[in-house]
């Protein structure tokens, strides 16, 4: 069935060694395209520049790679109903797992504040397609994820937020695919955007399965870029993770709007084990580098974007050479948040790579003009 074509899967032996074919829950997910775009290499400064796309998974982010190992897990359990707190991907990847499952889903989000959504359109939408029970939380996304882990024990539901091993396990698979896609000649550095931290935990994960299976040589090093308006882990890096921060977070990139990562601990300790950086980036470089990576035909989410934003500085920093390998990962859909995009390409803003709808009347004339 649907795991035999899917990219998680086939790395069975590393992420669920006991799972039949019986058991799992896949749409299927995985096998992303890892693309070489000259134009967005310029841009970013590092002619070597890959991008592998995981807004090319089922629910358009990578947490479907998560989620089918949860689900599976779920099912194999005998799960009365899974529940997550999401700033919106994890939502719809849960939603849509969940109906394939047959397994009720719970989802808390932050609620619009001030008339502003705090959840991209294209995920809300997906979430209340896919059927999952949906509640808007008067509060952030951080206050979503206390409730719930508070309450997933007294409601009798199986948590599924990536504090969760097996969304962990399900999620090193987009870094065995890129080493499998490089023919296992492991890039100078793997970037990635970074919020509550699970993708940089699970990355590490498998660079350490990898070196110690033999299946590369020398691990890749790891940077995790950050908003700086929601930069706890940047800014608890600066001061070599002594303590946890904290902060309250405020961005364009709802994905990655989190002030209190819930994986600190463990991408602390992948940080330090794979020589990495943290380093965060502004909303205008994010939205900037957004704008080049939509206009080579491909687009993201902002928070993907994070990851080639946080490539150029890095690169301009010299931290990054021009001569590295590097593969970043662009974790989401570009229709995921139309409602940044659509608020870019205004005609009364300035800013790179604008492309403004022109209203014309129905003639011909007008139409030559
Ligand atoms: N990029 C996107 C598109 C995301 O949706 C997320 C996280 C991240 C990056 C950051 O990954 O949290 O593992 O460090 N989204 C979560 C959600 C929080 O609920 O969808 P992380």
């Amino acid at each position: 069935g649907a795991a035999r074509a899917s990219g998680v899967w086939r790395f069975r032996e590393l992420i669920m060694p006991g799972a039949t074919d019986a058991d799992i829950v896949s749409q299927p997910e995985g096998n992303t395209p890892l693309f070489h775009r000259p134009s967005v290499a310029a841009w970013a400064g590092v002619d070597g520049l890959l991008l592998k796309h995981d807004g090319f998974n089922p629910t358009g982010s990578f947490k479907d790679r998560g989620m089918t190992v949860a689900l599976t897990q779920a099912r194999r359990a005998g799960a009365r109903a899974v529940a997550c707190a999401s700033t919106g991907n994890t939502s719809a990847a849960l939603a849509a797992y969940a109906a394939l499952a047959g397994v009720p889903g719970l989802v808390l989000v932050p609620a619009p504040k001030g008339g502003a959504q705090q959840v991209a359109l294209g995920k809300l939408a997906q979430t209340l397609a896919y059927g999952a029970r949906t509640l808007l939380v008067r509060g952030d996304f951080d206050d979503c994820l206390r409730l719930v882990r508070e309450g997933a024990e007294r409601l009798g539901v199986y948590l599924v937020n990536s504090i969760n091993p097996y969304r962990i396990e399900g999620q090193k698979s987009v870094a065995l695919e890129i080493l499998q896609q490089l023919a296992w000649n492991a890039p100078d550095w793997i970037v990635l955007p970074a919020g509550n931290l699970g993708n940089t935990s699970a990355v590490g994960a498998a660079l350490r399965d990898a070196v110690r299976l033999g299946l590369i040589d020398r691990a890749p090093r790891i940077a995790s870029i950050q908003a700086a308006g929601a930069n706890p882990f940047a800014s608890g890096y600066r001061e070599n993770f002594a303590t946890q921060h904290r902060v309250k977070a405020e961005t364009v990139a709802t994905a990655i709007k989190i002030g209190d990562p819930a994986s600190w601990d463990r991408a602390a300790a992948v940080i330090r084990e794979f020589d990495g950086v943290v380093t965060d980036v502004s909303d205008a470089e994010i939205l900037e580098a957004k704008a080049a990576i939509d206009a080579a035909g491909i687009g993201c989410e902002p928070a993907s974007a994070a990851s080639v934003a946080g490539v150029r500085r890095l690169a301009r920093e010299g931290v990054i050479r021009a001569g590295d390998r590097v593969a970043a990962i662009l974790t989401g859909h570009v229709l995921k948040d139309p409602g940044v995009l659509l608020d870019y390409h205004r005609a009364d803003h300035d800013a790179p790579l604008v492309n403004a709808p022109v209203e014309v009347d129905a003639t011909l004339d007008a139409l030559a003009r």
